[in-house]
């Protein structure tokens, strides 16, 4: 075992789980199986082409190794990674034996049962989405997968590469098994990072991907501190079970309790967000003129938690100081010495999904983050598509051991909660809903209305078994 690290060689547990595809172009098929037994075969074809995590972090490891001997210039080093999702619907058709398979996700021991039953159920379930704020122009009524009288999605086949055309061939190459076994691809969501000096950030023009949790067994320890990881201070060691099924969790659940098809898989959250760029922006520039002191982008580095360079408020509250962008210093903060969110607003969005206090164990509550953009950026001088007219967003996906406490309880009870942590804190002018939000600053309080300019055209859940189960699924055997 590597460095006694033991999931950071696994050979079951798929590819973007733990160790993240890290891809310019990422894309979704969403494929509905007719029948089971075409189905299963389309999943014996589709198996091996699914990367483990062990062949992900190999790749990984060895390009920011080659990137370092390079003084910082990408090495030429290309990858295709596939994994595979599967929906509830999918499971059933798959599965020989459904009766046991919904028992199994019906009585889960050891104190799962929130988490399977989001799995069971469907983000476009009316009280579902109505707690997630899925409502008016984001009510699954209007999504473009997963909503009412839709195709049910069966499979979410995740495809990415550095390589364009590569990942065109590999898509290709799944689409002609699909044909062979009946298998229809639904949709496909092209995600493509932003070019240029917009690489690695989002629509609304902010570094994306900074923060993610570190991972016991998987990540190297900090020897000195083993509670955060090796290289990347303020970066916290959090337990396996969070993310992987069948290991050691945050809450102290049996890890053996789960079915033993479930152990090494992951649940996944796919959500395509699209963002009104202008619109956002436009929000910032009012409240300025009104009443917010700073300029725009003070106001939208507050709305965010971080500058668009990716610098966090923490760590530079005034103006976006480049000294405290040092790549391994991003993360090195909470906000103890920041109650009132003088610096960062109680309400910014990385305050909310990720509070840095033990007080809301927040632990418990962590996401692995693996979203993409998609859609060309805002900028209507670069001609068609760029415009107001064309879409954009991000192709939120994410992965987690319980979708109730992780993904569901981070927007709901947080990002869409207007009194967390305090009364009147406000939405998260990211994700949440809309609201009155209270912006401390050192002389004044200022109340700020933020309306919602993230709004919710697609989402499922699926669950991504270890290899083993995917083989025991095509086979037959389960
Ligand atoms: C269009 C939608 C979204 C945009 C534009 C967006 C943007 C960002 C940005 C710019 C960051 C800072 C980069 C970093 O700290 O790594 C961030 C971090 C984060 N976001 Fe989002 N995000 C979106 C959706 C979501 C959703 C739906 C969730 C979960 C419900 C979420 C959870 C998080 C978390 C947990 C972090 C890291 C916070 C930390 O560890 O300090 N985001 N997001």
């Amino acid at each position: 075992m590597a460095n006694g690290l033991p999931l950071r060689v696994s050979q079951q547990i798929q590819g973007n789980v733990l160790s993240a595809f890290n891809k310019d172009n990422m894309s979704f098929l969403l494929v509905n199986f007719n029948e089971s037994a075409p189905a299963r075969r389309w999943l014996g074809e589709v198996e091996p082409l699914v990367a483990t995590t062990k062949q992900v972090e190999d790749f990984n490891e060895a390009f920011s190794a080659a990137k370092k001997e390079r003084g910082g210039d990408d090495p030429p080093m290309k990858a295709v990674w596939v994994n595979v999702g599967l929906t509830i619907d999918g499971l059933r058709t798959l599965s020989t034996d459904s009766q046991r398979l919904s028992e199994g996700l019906r009585n889960p021991p050891g104190g799962h049962q929130s988490g399977f039953e989001a799995f069971r159920g469907k983000p476009r379930d009316a009280d579902r989405a109505q707690r997630l704020g899925d409502v008016g122009r984001s009510a699954p009524e209007h999504w473009l997968f997963g909503g009412p009288d839709q195709t049910d999605v069966d499979a979410v086949v995740t495809v990415a590469a550095d390589d364009p055309e590569e990942l065109e061939m590999k898509i290709d190459e799944i689409q002609r098994i699909s044909a062979r076994h009946r298998v229809v691809t639904v949709l496909r969501l092209r995600g493509e990072t932003l070019p240029g000096a917009r690489e690695g950030h989002e629509h609304f023009g902010f570094k994306d991907g900074i923060s993610q949790p570190g991972v016991r067994q998987f990540h190297e320890p900090d020897p000195s501190n083993p509670d955060e990881r090796k290289g990347h201070p303020g970066t916290e060691m959090i337990e396996p079970g969070e993310f992987v099924l069948g290991y050691p969790d945050e809450h102290g659940r049996d890890p053996d309790a789960v079915p033993g098809w479930m152990k090494d898989g992951s649940f996944q959250v796919l959500r395509r967000l699209a963002q009104d760029v202008p619109g956002w922006w436009a929000q910032m520039r009012q409240a300025t003129a009104h009443n917010v002191k700073g300029g725009e982008d003070r106001l939208a580095a507050k709305a965010v938690g971080r500058w668009r360079s990716g610098t966090p408020l923490a760590a530079a509250p005034n103006t976006d100081n480049p000294t405290a962008q040092a790549g391994s210093d991003d993360n090195d903060f909470d906000y103890k010495d920041d109650p009132q969110g003088l610096k960062t607003p109680r309400f910014a969005h990385i305050r909310k999904t990720y509070p840095r206090d033990d007080k809301f164990q927040d632990d418990q509550h962590r996401i692995m983050l693996r979203g993409i953009p998609f859609g060309r950026q805002f900028d209507p001088a670069l001609g068609r598509g760029h415009g107001q007219d064309a879409e954009r967003g991000l192709l939120f996906n994410a992965h987690c051991a319980d979708i109730f406490e992780q993904f569901e309880f981070i927007q709901e009870r947080w990002a869409n909660d207007v009194n967390f942590q305090q009364p009147n804190d406000g939405p998260d002018p990211v994700i949440g809903t809309s609201g009155e939000a209270t912006l401390h600053m050192k002389d004044s309080t200022e109340q700020l209305d933020f309306k919602r300019f993230v709004h919710t055209t697609g989402a499922l859940y699926a669950f991504a078994p270890a290899k083993r189960t995917l083989q025991g699924l095509a086979s037959g055997d389960l």
